[in-house]
């Protein structure tokens, strides 16, 4: 790999030009060659806002004259599939935004394609790469290893319509809790789950526990139909537990310190930019480090596939 990744972008979305597009600009070491989004406009703004001066509404074309070591895209599940593998047709490596695809069936055979192509590939799962997450993680594991751990998500959205019913809620946006759960515990050996549908007639809730290989068991709350958002974590080894609110602070309780020692996510981060301190920045370095290391990002689309495959069987364990 060249000591510059030249990347090119394709969707000038909300959350892309709040965090991605910011972070990459933000690199020495990555120069953004070409952008595209099928609305003119979006181009022109985004362009401007981040000198990009090469812009095109037609991906294959911007693929075809750009010579990009990687791709970025990013846009809802639904119109990830086909443009996803026509990046890794080409042979370049891809990071996209979760979900990774609309069904683990399509996770799983972008995994394989890329598999086949030798392309380096990185899925959007950000809370793994929150510094106070990861700061947490290793004076937890730094005791001994995780033997329990907690995901929680909420949100006040009991009509959990994702694209106009594209998608369920448990694949679209809170396998971000699913995903941070495996993060935390390791592969999953056993399941059983409760689904709700609070005041709705679909599923908007789901709660579980989980067994995982290591032997550590690792619980799971997630609610659409709650009084608003909260998303927060917990991590327990012998000797250590940490609470961990990432928009916010973890308190991590030890014998020594059975008050609590505090770390805001500011001060984990070293910045009060929120997209830094909740992990955009970080995954995306993680990204361009592991194609100059050639190394596999963490989050590649075989390991996403997987956090994809256990929602289904959180599904199947509750039916
Ligand atoms: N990690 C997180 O916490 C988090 C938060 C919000 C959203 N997301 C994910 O990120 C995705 C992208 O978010 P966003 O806010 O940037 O999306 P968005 O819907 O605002 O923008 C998507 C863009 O893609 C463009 N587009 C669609 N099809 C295209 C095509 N064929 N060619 C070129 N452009 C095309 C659209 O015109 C649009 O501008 C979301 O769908 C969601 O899955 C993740």
């Amino acid at each position: 790999m060249p000591d510059k990744i030249r990347v090119a972008v394709i969707g000038a979305g909300a959350l892309a030009n709040r965090v991605h597009y910011p972070s990459l600009r933000a690199m020495p070491d990555v120069e953004i060659v070409a952008l595209c989004d099928l609305v003119e406009s979006k181009c022109q703004s985004t362009g401007d806002a981040f000198g990009i001066s090469r812009r095109y509404t037609d991906y294959r074309r911007m693929l075809d004259a750009e010579k990009a070591d990687a791709v970025y895209v990013l846009m809802p599940p639904y119109h990830l599939f086909d443009i996803t593998m026509d990046v890794i047709e080409r042979g370049l490596h891809v990071f996209i935004e979760k979900p990774p695809a609309v069904t683990t069936f399509q996770a799983e055979s972008l995994a394989l394609k890329a598999a086949s192509k030798g392309v380096r590939t990185m899925v959007g799962f950000n809370r793994r790469f929150i510094p106070l997450m990861r700061q947490v993680r290793a004076m937890v594991e730094s005791q001994g290893p995780i033997n329990h751990c907690v995901s929680v998500f909420y949100k006040a959205m009991p009509e959990a319509l994702y694209y106009r019913g594209a998608i369920d809620y448990l694949h679209c946006d809170a396998i971000h809790a699913v995903d941070a759960l495996r993060w935390m515990g390791g592969a999953v050996d056993e399941v059983a789950s409760v689904m709700g549908h609070f005041g709705w007639t679909r599923e908007n809730a789901c709660h579980a526990v989980v067994k995982f290989a290591s032997g550590g068991t690792g619980v799971l709350m997630t609610n659409w139909a709650t009084g608003g958002r909260v998303h927060t974590f917990e991590m327990h080894a012998q000797g250590i537990s940490a609470f961990i609110d990432p928009d916010r602070e973890a308190r991590i309780y030890t014998p020594e310190s059975p008050q609590g020692r505090v770390i805001t996510t500011q001060e984990s981060a070293g910045t009060d930019e929120w997209h830094v301190y909740y992990g955009f920045f970080g995954e995306n370095r993680h990204f361009i480090d592991c194609l100059k290391e050639g190394k596999e990002p963490e989050t590649n689309f075989t390991e996403a596939a997987r956090s994809m495959r256990l929602v289904d069987d959180l599904y199947a364990a509750a039916a």
